[in-house]
């Protein structure tokens, strides 16, 4: 007889389980939101239609206030109007008095800012007016989500962790649960008490421009970042999660597309098996760790007309939800417990590629019913204006929430959504519903000041020291008189790259000044390198090159920083000409222009501008030491910066902390590498565009994963 993986299973005989399933006791993870079965049972049986509908439906704030007024100006307008306007203008300005209307189970921000003002206290406002205007009758929460993937990114003045590239350079587990259980807390203050992240793509292609959300390209580490992470976000206790609601996205394949274009299509002619080896190994991690939610990706595999949000190939969301496990064919790819939910307006843009490939347009209601049959049950709707570009194809077009859930309604009662399935999906979302029980932190100050700290040593041990020529590192600050400083020292925007505030980040130190400076912990470089070296030394930039020629290479030191361009998704994609197909020429069409600014060159190259080359070119010649600072979502390639200096730092993007950290590890106060496996590569670094466009496949690499010098 099969062993049934349940908790009293687990409890008593877990290695017996193990050993007779011929699988790891990874495959017989206790499922938390079995508990939770008959209270979800009863409320779903008290729930009228509408109500169910309504837990289906994830709209974002923008979509809810859109449907009001046009862009939402009047809700921005009624949250910022000085003194406030009357909360119950703001609800119906900004829509929130939907949420009851439609019977609604959760909201989302998605980008950012949002507010004029993102603080703390106004996001939290915003959310507790929503949770008020829930219809809690039989609904037991509303889920409020959010993006906080390195720290509570909507919140201006708060902490900012490494991303993911840095946080696996750590290779320190227990760090990156301790960091994602305060990214919950602080997501949790200000009212979002869930949290779409961790990533746990395996990026396979450095053009990809989400690689930064990447942890790492061995799927070992993947699947332990990733169990670690849900861990520390939902802190789950005595079957509770305690923290917020996390997501392991984007389910399944997201980095492994061709050419690295996201959102694009996994061509790899593998078959299922090779393609959940090399790409599922993140969720075997989510599962060990009880994850709530998935998301699911925008991407295809194979040329799969139906992409992930309309069934995709293998039908591998209904697989890895339904299988117990293990799953003879597949055996990581089972038990997942959780609901899933659609990434921003997936079902639609899936939809407009689904037209596109086939020629068969589908109406709203048939697209509803494919994708929640295909596994979604919760349906992200993002911003009305951008989902325009996508159904141009389709008669489809939806800007306010009636269509859609007279769509749904229909299909019910057509059978085209069978009442199981409808079943499963609501019932899925309340368990993990009921599993809720997240604390707010009891005093944000003190919280903010772990953070600080927790942020400070990721930011150290995700650096790593690519070249130290004449063990320039680590510096004696004794004998240090004279700073050049050339290039980016002095941007915060650059260390924190996307998702930071604005979807995109943004260069510049807008949302890190005054109160907020200290509380975000937020240093340039510069500055911190200054903070710690004080008054006695004398400090320079570009601008006064001439004046430092004559300096004594001895005491003076050149500190470069090179940096990418801020960029979230797509536009941090290189080189992917396809990319105009689905949004330049649509977005163009349309007279939107939102994706037409990629700031991002065609190259993975990170060169100097041509004056800061020359500055360095020619402090070199006077035989002064310069070291390097590279903040970037991706390994680059750097042949300026490895020739004009004698130091490379690769410092990622390190967040608010990371001037701290940088000017620790160059003025010795960090050492490279002091835990036993910190500060080394997770990713291969190119020495050439033909390196990428391999995938590293002729070894050809400059450095190879695990590389990274001690000083
Ligand atoms: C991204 C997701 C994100 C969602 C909500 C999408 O564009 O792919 O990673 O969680 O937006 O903001």
């Amino acid at each position: 007889m099969k062993p049934v993986c349940n908790k009293r299973v687990i409890k008593m005989k877990n290695m017996v389980c193990a050993a007779m399933l011929g699988w790891s006791s990874l495959a017989c993870a206790e499922n938390l939101y079995a508990h939770y079965q008959s209270q979800a049972e009863s409320v779903y049986t008290a729930m009228s239609l509408d109500e169910k509908i309504g837990q289906l439906l994830l709209p974002s704030y923008l979509f809810l206030a859109n449907s009001v007024s046009p862009k939402g100006q009047t809700c921005q307008a009624a949250m910022t109007e000085v003194p406030r306007a009357p909360v119950a203008k703001i609800i119906h300005e900004c829509g929130l008095d939907q949420l009851k209307k439609y019977h609604l189970g959760a909201v989302l921000t998605g980008g950012g800012p949002y507010f004029n003002a993102p603080t703390l206290q106004n996001w939290a406002e915003l959310n507790s007016w929503a949770m008020a205007q829930h219809d809690s009758t039989h609904d037991p929460l509303l889920f409020i989500g959010n993006d906080a993937v390195h720290g509570n990114m909507h919140v201006q003045g708060a902490v900012i962790f490494p991303h993911n590239i840095g946080l696996g350079v750590t290779h320190d587990p227990e760090l990156i649960q301790q960091i994602a259980e305060t990214v919950g807390q602080d997501s949790l203050a200000s009212g979002f008490n869930w949290v779409y992240a961790p990533t746990v793509a395996i990026a396979q292609d450095l053009r990809w421009g989400r690689t930064y959300e990447s942890f790492a390209m061995d799927p070992m580490l993947v699947k332990q970042f990733s169990q670690a992470y849900i861990n520390g976000l939902q802190s789950i206790q005595a079957d509770h999660i305690t923290g917020a609601l996390a997501t392991v996205k984007h389910f399944v394949g997201d980095g492994a597309t061709h050419d690295g274009f996201d959102e694009g299509d996994d061509q790899s002619s593998l078959d299922d098996q090779q393609f959940w080896q090399a790409n599922g190994a993140g969720y075997e991690g989510a599962v060990q760790a009880n994850v709530g939610s998935l998301m699911v990706s925008y991407n295809a595999i194979e040329g799969d007309t139906t992409r992930m949000h309309l069934g995709g190939k293998w039908d591998l969301l209904n697989q890895f939800k339904r299988t117990s496990c293990p799953n003879a064919a597949l055996p990581g790819l089972c038990g997942f417990a959780g609901f899933a939910v659609s990434d921003w307006n997936g079902t639609t843009r899936a939809a407009y590629f689904y037209a596109k490939a086939t020629q068969k347009v589908l109406s709203l209601e048939d697209m509803m019913a494919m994708s929640i049959n295909g596994g979604v049950d919760m349906l992200m709707l993002g911003q009305d204006e951008f989902s325009h570009p996508f159904d141009i194809h389709s008669p489809a077009n939806y800007t306010t929430l009636a269509p859609v859930v007279e769509a749904i309604k229909s299909a019910v009662l057509h059978h085209a959504i069978s009442e199981e399935r409808l079943h499963e999906a609501v019932t899925r979302i309340l368990k993990v519903k009921f599993a809720m029980l997240s604390k707010e932190p009891a005093d944000y100050a003190a919280l903010q000041t772990r953070e600080r700290e927790l942020a400070l040593q990721a930011a150290q041990e995700s650096l790593v020291l690519l070249q130290n020529d004449h063990h320039l590192l680590p510096l004696n600050a004794q004998t240090i008189k004279n700073v050049i400083f050339i290039g980016d020292t002095n941007d915060l925007g650059l260390q924190n790259g996307g998702w930071a505030v604005n979807w995109q980040g943004q260069k510049g130190s807008e949302y890190f000044t005054g109160a907020d400076k200290i509380s975000s912990g937020a240093m340039t470089l510069e500055e911190a390198v200054r903070a710690r070296l004080g008054d006695a030394v004398h400090y320079y930039h570009r601008a006064d090159l001439n004046n430092t020629l004559t300096f004594d290479h001895t005491d003076t030191l050149v500190i470069s920083v090179l940096a990418e361009n801020p960029y979230a998704e797509f536009m941090g994609d290189i080189n992917s000409t396809s990319v105009k197909d689905a949004w330049y020429d649509l977005g163009a069409a349309q007279n939107y222009n939102l994706y037409l600014g990629s700031p991002q060159l065609r190259s993975l190259e990170l060169n100097f501008k041509t004056e800061d080359l020359n500055a360095l070119t020619l402090l070199q010649t006077k035989g002064i030491p310069s070291v390097t600072v590279i903040y970037s979502g991706r390994p680059m390639i750097i042949t300026q910066a490895l020739q004009t200096s004698d130091a490379v730092i690769a410092a990622f993007l390190p967040g608010t902390l990371g001037g701290a950290a940088v000017s620790h590890a160059l003025l010795g106060d960090y050492h490279f590498r002091t835990q036993p496996q910190s500060n080394v590569l997770t990713f291969p670094w190119p020495r050439t565009m033909q390196d990428v466009e391999e995938h590293f496949t002729n070894y050809q690499y400059l450095y190879p994963v695990g590389y990274g010098l001690s000083d």
